[in-house]
């Protein structure tokens, strides 16, 4: 498989990772999905309110863990859905709620926490990015995509 690794950077700080995701989030055009992969504690969540903010978005936003998916609207028009699969076995009871309607919303951007449920259904245009421990406020982000370029302002 290409896998195109774009970028990969340290942050130091919360506030660092949440710059980083808002700023990813600008370059990146409505119909991606966003695979969020990370360990419990890596920042799954900071990075999420990164990104909804670099969105415009200016709701709280928390992973929705209980609920499995957030709906927020973007002012300038589309969506921002955040999927926590936590709970979500595989991509078969993932499909039975209809995880598809939020995979191929051409308005859309969908970030995905816990993408692993359904690693076999992920469109292959998904941005992967990896968020890795690395010291008490040190994080690892890593992006990486296939065929990127038509996702990419
Ligand atoms: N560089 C950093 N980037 C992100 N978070 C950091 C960083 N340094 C320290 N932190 C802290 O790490 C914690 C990350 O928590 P967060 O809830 O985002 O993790 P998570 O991946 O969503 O975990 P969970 O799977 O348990 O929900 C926060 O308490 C945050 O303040
Ligand atoms: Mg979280």
């Amino acid at each position: 498989m290409n896998i195109l690794e774009i970028e990969n950077i340290e942050s130091r700080s919360e506030q660092e990772t949440e710059e980083f995701a808002a700023a990813l989030a600008e370059t990146l055009q409505p119909g991606t999905v966003i695979a969020l992969h990370g360990d419990l504690g890596a920042g799954k969540t900071v990075f999420s309110r990164g990104f909804a903010r670099g969105l415009g978005i200016t709701e709280p936003v928390s992973s929705p863990t209980y609920t499995i998916i957030q709906e927020y609207p973007i002012d300038k028009g589309g969506w921002f859905f955040h999927l926590d699969l936590y709970r979500i076995e595989n991509s078969a009871s993932a499909l039975a709620f209809g995880v598809n309607e939020y995979l191929e919303e051409p308005t859309a951007f969908t970030l995905i926490e816990w993408p692993e449920r359904i690693a076999d259904i992920l469109p292959s245009h998904t941005i992967h990015v990896h968020l890795h421990h690395r010291g008490d406020t040190l994080r690892e982000i890593t992006v990486a995509a296939n065929g990127l370029d038509e996702f990419v302002q």
